[in-house]
């Protein structure tokens, strides 16, 4: 279960990253071109919403079931900086950036056809993707 899982997380990561980064591309440009946002665009951004939302689904899962995840939390962790991130920082950080990329998506769908959404995607999923990218573990991930 737990190997499923980990395997599960870690290759769904590059799907979330490679959407984010897409998705976030195209809202800067638009916003320094002054495209207002439509519907079509929005959809790309529910997709980002929806695919961040399965990784947080299986994260949370992957918590609960590691030995680095929950059942590692100790004040040894705590002084050690890599399992310090596995069990605190990236799960921590991770949903503070997914909660932003939620309140982006509600903005922007709320403003469709303005400013209002462009801004809205490119400055929270930015914000999010950037914390995100900030807590990879990636001496595990790229080997
Ligand atoms: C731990 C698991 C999850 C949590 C805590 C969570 C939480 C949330 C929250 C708080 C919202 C915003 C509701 C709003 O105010 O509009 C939302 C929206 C949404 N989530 Fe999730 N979600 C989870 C898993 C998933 C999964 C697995 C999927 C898809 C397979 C998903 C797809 C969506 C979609 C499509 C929306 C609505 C977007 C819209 O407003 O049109 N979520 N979720
Ligand atoms: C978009 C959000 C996220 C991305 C891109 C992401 C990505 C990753 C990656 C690349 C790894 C390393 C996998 C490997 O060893 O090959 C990992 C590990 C892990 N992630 Fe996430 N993650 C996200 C969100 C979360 C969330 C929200 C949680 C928990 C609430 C979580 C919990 C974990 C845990 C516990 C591990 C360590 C697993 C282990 O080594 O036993 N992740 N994540």
């Amino acid at each position: 279960m737990y190997q499923i899982l980990k395997a599960s997380h870690s290759h769904f990561a590059w799907l979330v990253l490679f959407a984010l980064i897409l998705i976030v591309a195209l809202a800067i440009k638009a916003f320094f071109s002054k495209k207002p946002w439509q519907s079509t665009q929005i959809k790309w951004a529910l997709i980002g919403l929806i695919l961040s939302h399965i990784q947080l689904l299986i994260g949370l899962v992957l918590y609960f079931t590691s030995p680095n995840g929950i059942s590692n939390l100790s004040g040894e962790t705590m002084k050690d900086s890599f399992a310090r991130l596995l069990a605190v920082e990236h799960p921590f950080i991770n949903i503070l950036a997914i909660i932003l990329i939620t309140i982006g998506y509600s903005k922007a769908k709320k403003a469709v056809g303005t400013m209002g959404a462009t801004k809205s995607i490119a400055v929270f999923y930015g914000i999010g993707l950037l914390l995100i990218l900030s807590r990879i573990p990636w001496q595990v991930w790229i080997k």
